[in-house]
């Protein structure tokens, strides 16, 4: 019941508090820290909605795999995406999604990928999750061409995959990433997973309402307008994620920068064990807060104690202010 009231209480302040929203990031002007009341809530860097489970970007990993022979086929597409309320940003996008699709596979699976590029520039997949001769496999694709290999994923965990064209920071930050679960051979113990990939983005000004696109100043000075968990802003504050009191959870946190390490953490749990940049040998148990850096992916697993909303937040103030931060709405 307390917790019902809390959310209904945040709810009503998100109506007074739309100038701590990321969209207010776009005012670069701003030389002071918004002033307008707090949500009441530690680390409410966003107005927490109150439909859970139906933001934009689905976080569910798909389930294991069965098969030893994972195919892929990823075609490139120019898209418009959306990646904060009223923004639009004209995106380089793997199966015209950004972050691309999720792909799960299990240790000694082997995946065959096929990457067509329907775009108008030269692009590449680089998967972390390989070991492979990039100056083999990682080679530019020409528009209306394709590519096709195959790897055996060996090493469980939490990877990134990209498009490494150069200059990659600007593949990157248009778009072109996404995870790549392996999970080992032995099961990991069941539980509630969830996937989030951290990113920016870097906006050119807007003045006619067209998508944005890439600001390449912006990007060399690391000043991202938005940094997202799945692509879009603040999405996980709109709609939290349901999850049961004391369940245990995964999360599968990579992050595909281009630059900012991601300071990851959960407001009001304690990691039980993390898997840092997924290695299966020795977890780290009972920790607050653990980096992500740019180009990795760690496992994250926490029980949530009591009902309540918990954001997730990277920890790096300025990012959660950008849109990376989430709510978990722990129910009995
Ligand atoms: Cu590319
Ligand atoms: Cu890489």
């Amino acid at each position: 019941m307390r917790s019902l009231i809390t959310l209904a209480a945040l709810a009503s302040l998100s109506c007074t508090t739309k100038s701590q929203t990321p969209a207010a990031v776009k005012d670069t002007t701003h030389t002071q820290p918004p002033t307008a009341v707090p949500a009441n809530m530690s680390h409410g860097e966003a107005p927490v909605g109150t439909v859970p489970d139906s933001a934009p970007v689905d976080p569910l990993p798909p389930a294991r795999s069965t098969q030893h022979l994972v195919k892929v086929r990823f075609e490139i597409h120019n898209t418009d995406i959306q990646i904060a309320s009223g923004v639009r940003y004209s995106a380089w996008a793997f199966a015209g999604k950004v972050p691309g699709p999720i792909i799960r596979v299990t240790q000694g699976d082997t995946i065959d990928f096929t990457l067509i590029n329907r775009g108008n520039l030269q692009h590449s997949m680089d998967f972390h999750a390989a070991q492979i001769a990039p100056n083999k496999f990682y080679v530019n694709v020409l528009p209306n061409d394709s590519l096709h290999y195959r790897f055996v994923a060996e090493v469980p965990g939490a990877f990134m995959y990209h498009c490494g064209t150069a200059p990659v920071a600007a593949h990157i930050a248009n778009g072109m990433y996404g995870a790549l679960i392996v999970d080992p051979r032995t099961p990991r113990p069941p539980a509630k997973e969830f996937v989030f990939v951290q990113s920016e983005f870097y906006l050119t000004a807007d003045s006619t309402g067209a998508p944005r696109t890439l600001a390449w100043n912006r990007l060399l000075e690391l000043a991202p307008d938005y940094v997202t968990f799945n692509g879009r802003a603040s999405q996980y504050a709109e709609h939290p994620l349901k999850v049961k009191v004391n369940e245990l959870l995964r999360l599968y946190v990579v992050n595909a920068g281009p630059n900012r390490f991601s300071s990851f953490h959960v407001v009001g749990g304690i990691f039980e064990r993390v898997f840092v940049d997924g290695s299966t040998l020795s977890p780290l148990a009972g920790v607050q807060t653990v980096a992500v850096p740019v180009g990795g992916g760690s496992i994250f697993e926490i029980r949530l104690k009591q009902p309540g909303t918990y954001p997730f937040v990277t920890h790096a103030f300025a990012d959660a202010t950008k849109g990376a931060v989430g709510v978990f709405s722990a129910e009995p």
